[in-house]
């Protein structure tokens, strides 16, 4: 299968040094690509700004912001079977980013925002036959958020995990997850490092795909 996965968090500029982002290492959207990888995938890469190294065998293109990350995803997708969107949007960007460094004293009190698009919903009307995997973290209410999420950005299937939980969330290796599929009970995995829920989703990735007709 082509296997096209997003990972990391983006990065929305203030000024020309200062952004806005979150705490997204990139752990478990590399982990996907590597899994992918190795199990002998062609695996496109769109990575926000992370400080580990991409896998071997996988084609990165890097990015910065979500806007970016939606060009290069949706410039990706029509040669994909499956995405896997595993990396931490910032939901929200300045409104008017300053081209140069704002000085201390320039600084507003209060930065303007807007919404960022909303990735798997802007690239729904190119899904075609393709499998759309969704992530989402969560601090509370995590099944009935992750349904509502895979109901609304209309995905095949939603990783769901408890940031908070031990052994879950950003800046570890481990996660603790359910998957929820549409018209199918959540699947609870055991604690797994992330390589181990990496594969065993790529696994789940090439059943689904033999279910379907090719895009
Ligand atoms: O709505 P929430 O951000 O919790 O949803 C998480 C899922 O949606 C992840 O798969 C994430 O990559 C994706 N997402 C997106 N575009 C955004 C925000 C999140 O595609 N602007």
């Amino acid at each position: 299968m082509k296997i096209l996965v997003s990972a990391g968090p983006t990065r929305e500029p203030i000024d020309a040094v200062r952004f806005l982002s979150n705490r997204s290492t990139g752990r478990m959207g590399i982990a996907v690509a590597r899994a992918a990888a190795e199990a002998g995938h062609e695996v496109a890469l769109v990575l926000g700004p992370v400080a580990i190294e991409p896998p071997d065998g996988v084609r990165v293109v890097r990015v910065e912001t979500a806007l970016e990350m939606l060009a290069a995803l949706r410039a990706e997708l029509p040669a994909a079977d499956a995405l896997v969107m595993a990396a931490a949007v910032a939901d929200f960007r300045p409104a008017a980013p300053a081209a140069r460094k704002l000085h201390k004293g320039e600084m507003p009190a209060a930065i303007q925002l807007v919404r960022n698009p909303d990735i798997l919903a802007g690239l729904r009307p190119l899904k075609g036959n393709r499998i759309f995997c969704g992530f989402a973290a969560e601090t509370d209410d995590v099944l009935a958020s992750a349904a509502r999420k895979l109901a609304r950005k209309g995905l095949d299937l939603i990783v769901a995990n408890d940031v908070t939980a031990p052994g879950a969330g950003f800046a570890v290796d481990t996660n603790v997850v359910t998957v929820l599929r549409p018209g199918a009970a959540p699947e609870r995995w055991p604690l797994l490092s992330k390589i181990d829920v990496a594969r065993r989703l790529v696994a789940l990735l090439e059943t689904l795909a033999t279910e379907r007709p090719a895009p």
